[in-house]
């Protein structure tokens, strides 16, 4: 996982990389340092966020930075990046994990100052016989894993190498940007390095090592600053911007209208894919498209494996908000290497999952910065209820003003903190229902795990007697949903635990008097324990935002 930014240029670079880290925080936040070059590279670099790394006072037209999480050695000030080889001669970043650090740091024969893989390449890079720009491409050779690096040699010459983690290089009138998330760089022309691509940037000038040309595409960059407005934290304002990341997303595929049934006509099986959050919504979409007569199935991504041929009526189905996860990538491109037809759902349009794709489908939700996935899951959720529609001719019903009305009504209606404020102390909450309510609480215990850090147990209601009852006395929590029209199909299961001395929330779900088509349910049934996480963490003092051991972006394996 982890960030990496670098800037070349005649703004002030400490700055500049300062703030690039800022967006690139989700990826990591458990330490963070920028190398800057003044006659030779200095380093700034503490734990925790870039809150805690002291600016310096010189200027600086080179520098690059890292923020971390923790892969390869514990979150400390040692390991903490940028790295620098023994002898003072590179320094660098770095994302990715290499898989053959051991025996490479065993055989090199220099004094480690940390316990990381980032290391061992630079220090192997300082050992390497020949002329700089070859020893930087013995690296490919040599190094097994996935990286991508920004290194820097003590004269200011920046190296930049990219094999499976992404790394994108901009130019614009400031000077030359090096980002490993696209949306953190400002407007200018681009270039997506490609695996086994080895830059060269000295004096302004920028060469691939390779020989090969770097084609520059025009890239604009229409993020909106992002601010918290009137939140108190970007967990809070991203759920209550789910009607509007619903509208654009709605907005987005009437403008596919049609491509929608052609994805889907020449398919008879579908296999939905996912990781957490993003798994759960296939869940979802597994319920809201059963009528539809297609063999279907849902994996997790780092749990599914094709081990033979791909038939053409088998549409493999990648769920993933940021598009960069490494877990679906690899089956991404096992899809592939099977001839596979492959539909991606992404928040992220130009992400590295989408050049594996047959057909891609954005949700509009905007960016997401609070590590845990909220509107983005909505979105999901959504997508899958209108293909539903779509690909049953009943889209004539959908209005969707009435339902972003009836989202905004029930979500300033809901009030969980006093739910929040009972809950606060538990370290272990059970949470039970049936059918595609279990789907929702699998959802809202990952929410509360996440956030909260309270050991949460879904479970199917009619599964709670066949041996976990006997967690049940008079410390226990269990927390109820019923959303169905039969209102007394949790009731024995609520006897069970309360006859047990358990204490049971029934979770009263009331959604708007107006008419929800129930393809919709899933999407209001989860706001409020959306909601009920992120109180439940305000009530314990706890960032919701940047949950510990976390980050968003996870790109390793
Ligand atoms: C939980 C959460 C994660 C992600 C998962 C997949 O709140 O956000 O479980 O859903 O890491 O991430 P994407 O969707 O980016 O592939």
């Amino acid at each position: 996982m982890c960030g990496i930014y670098g800037y070349i240029g005649k703004l002030n670079a400490f700055d500049e990389v300062y703030s690039g880290l800022k967006m690139l925080q989700y990826r990591g936040y458990d330490s963070c340092g920028i190398a800057y070059f003044n006659d030779g590279f200095k380093i700034e670099k503490a734990t925790g966020t870039l809150n805690n790394l002291k600016k310096p006072t010189e200027k600086s037209e080179i520098a690059f930075g890292h923020t971390r999480w923790a892969t390869n050695g514990r979150v400390n000030y040692e390991n903490t990046h940028p790295h620098v080889s023994y002898n003072g001669e590179f320094v660098v970043v770095h994302n990715g994990i290499i898989d053959n650090a051991d025996e490479l740091r065993q055989n090199l024969k220099v004094d480690f100052k940390s316990e990381t893989d980032t290391e061992v390449i630079v220090n192997l890079l300082a050992t390497l016989p020949g002329e700089t720009d070859s020893r930087i491409l013995q690296l490919f050779d040599l190094l097994k894993g996935s990286y991508a690096l920004i290194i820097g040699t003590k004269g200011g010459t920046i190296y930049l190498l990219k094999k499976f983690n992404p790394l994108n290089l901009l130019i614009n009138s400031d000077g030359i940007y090096i980002s490993s998330d696209i949306s953190s760089l400002k407007s200018g022309s681009l270039y997506t390095l490609n695996d086994y691509d080895a830059i060269k940037i000295e004096n302004g000038e920028i060469i691939n090592l390779r020989g090969e040309e770097i084609p520059l595409i025009d890239y604009t960059n229409d993020i909106k600053k992002l601010a918290l407005g009137n939140f108190e934290h970007f967990m809070e304002k991203e759920i209550y911007e789910t009607p509007r990341a619903i509208f654009g997303t709605y907005n987005y595929l009437e403008e596919q209208n049609n491509n929608i049934k052609k994805i889907f006509k020449p398919f008879k099986k579908l296999t939905f894919i996912g990781c957490g959050t993003a798994y759960h919504s296939c869940l979802v979409g597994l319920e809201l498209l059963k009528d539809l007569n297609f063999e279907m199935d849902a994996h997790l991504a780092s749990n599914y494996e094709i081990n033979k041929p791909i038939s053409k009526n088998h549409l493999h189905i990648i769920v993933s908000q940021s598009g960069e996860t490494a877990d679906c990538i690899k089956v991404a491109e096992s899809i592939k290497a099977h001839k596979g037809k492959l539909l991606v759902i992404t928040n992220e349009g130009r992400s590295t999952i989408t050049r594996c794709a047959d057909y891609v489908l954005l949700t509009k939700a905007e960016k997401e910065i609070a590590v845990a996935s909220t509107k983005t899951y909505s979105c999901q959720v959504f997508t899958f209820a209108y293909i539903a529609n779509k690909l049953k001719n009943e889209n004539q019903d959908l209005d969707i003003q009435k339902l972003v009305n009836n989202l905004n009504e029930y979500l300033t209606g809901l009030n969980v903190k006093p739910l929040a404020k009972e809950l606060k102390n538990l370290d272990k909450l059970i949470l039970v229902g049936k059918d595609i309510d279990y789907i929702t609480l699998l959802e809202a215990s990952l929410k509360i795990r996440e956030i909260d850090y309270v050991y949460t147990l879904p479970m199917y209601s009619g599964e709670l007697k066949h041996g976990t009852l006997s967690l049940i006395d008079e410390n226990s929590y269990v927390l109820t949903l019923n959303t169905s029209e039969n209102k007394n199909k949790l009731k024995t299961v609520i006897n069970e635990i309360t006859s047990r001395g358990g204490n049971v929330v029934e979770c009263e779900i009331n959604l708007p008097q107006n008419q929800i088509q129930p393809c919709f349910k899933p999407i209001f049934n989860i706001l409020p324990f959306q909601l009920l996480s992120y109180q439940i963490a305000l009530e314990k003092g706890l960032n919701p935002d940047m949950p510990r051991n976390l980050a968003k972006s996870v790109t390793v394996e």
